[in-house]
């Protein structure tokens, strides 16, 4: 029988939900930094790095068990990131995910704040969970420093500071574009993987064809996301027209359409091919490298 993507991920999204909601509770929310965060969590997005993490870890060890509280993590820095991100001094956007972005609803002071409680937090509940599974205190280190440096200022952060640069760029080369996209979104996704792996146990050869994997599909994502936003019907891809213009460089803007799809039919086949010393089949990771390329939204 083959496998059925769309339920696995499905799932997933379900166990990554339910452990947000336990980490996270609604309901408790009772100032408004707290009710922002919470708006943003839940319900969320795709929950793709979460998801990643849980399935680097199966592939592993065949189970996700310890994997689960870094995915939360993940997915909490995740949602700090994109809280930032459309704020008025970086990609001043109203909507989110189909509903006014955090600052809209809280305000810029609030919504700056619960990404910095987000952030800060992250670190803190993957800490305590982990030393509550009984992981190791070596791996809950290496983890730690593995998220740490792919969401900091030699990561996501430095992305999103290339990215605001080249706004104002004249003449940009593809490849720093690619190093963008590489850096403000791939390396979250690294790490989601990574940190999936290493508390399954992951060997360093393994870890180094994952880091590899992950790189190819974090940039193929957001050619994706790029395609997406100038080819899609949905509301979403019509507000990015919008909001960008003619005046934001992305790969499909400078590269155009063709070239995007070849680009993202290429890192995609690149990646798979990382997985070949993984006997598994099917492998999870395999198939999330295949809906992301055929993905509509
Ligand atoms: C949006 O990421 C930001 C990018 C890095 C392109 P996602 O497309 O994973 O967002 P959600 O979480 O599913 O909404
Ligand atoms: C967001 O990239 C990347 C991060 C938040 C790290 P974009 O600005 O291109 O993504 P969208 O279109 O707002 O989701
Ligand atoms: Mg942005
Ligand atoms: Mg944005």
């Amino acid at each position: 029988m083959s496998f059925d993507i769309k339920n696995y991920l499905d799932r997933r999204k379900e166990i990554v939900d339910r452990a947000l909601r336990e980490y996270l509770p609604p309901d408790e929310a009772e100032t408004k930094l707290h009710q922002s965060i919470v708006y943003s969590i839940h319900p969320g997005g795709k929950r793709l790095r979460p998801v990643l993490c849980l399935a680097a870890s199966e592939l592993i060890c065949g189970s996700h068990k310890n994997a689960l509280p870094a995915a939360c993590a993940i997915e909490m820095i995740h949602t700090y990131s994109i809280i930032h991100d459309d704020l008025p001094s970086m990609d001043d956007d109203d909507t989110r995910r189909g509903k006014p972005a955090n600052h809209r609803v809280f305000g810029e002071a609030v919504a700056t704040l619960a990404g910095d409680a987000l952030l800060t937090d992250a670190f803190g509940l993957m800490t305590e969970k982990l030393l509550e599974e009984d992981v190791s205190p070596g791996l809950i280190l290496r983890v730690i420093s593995v998220v740490s440096k792919a969401a900091g200022s030699k990561g996501m952060v430095l992305g999103q500071a290339f990215d605001l640069e080249m706004d104002e760029g004249e003449h940009l080369l593809v490849n720093e574009i690619s190093n963008t996209y590489l850096m403000k979104t791939a390396k979250m996704i690294e790490a989601s993987v990574l940190s999936g792996a290493i508390l399954a146990g992951a060997g360093e050869g393994e870890l180094s064809r994952l880091k590899s994997y992950s790189e190819k599909i974090g940039i193929a994502f957001q050619i994706k996301d790029d395609i997406l936003d100038v080819m899609g019907n949905d509301d979403t891809a019509q507000e990015s027209r919008e909001r960008t213009g003619a005046k934001k460089h992305t790969y499909v803007s400078v590269m155009g359409i063709q070239k995007s799809k070849a680009k993202v039919s290429e890192l995609t086949s690149q990646a798979i091919a990382e997985l070949e010393n993984f006997p598994e089949n099917p492998n999870p990771l395999r198939e999330i490298a295949i809906w992301l390329r055929e993905r509509e939204e």
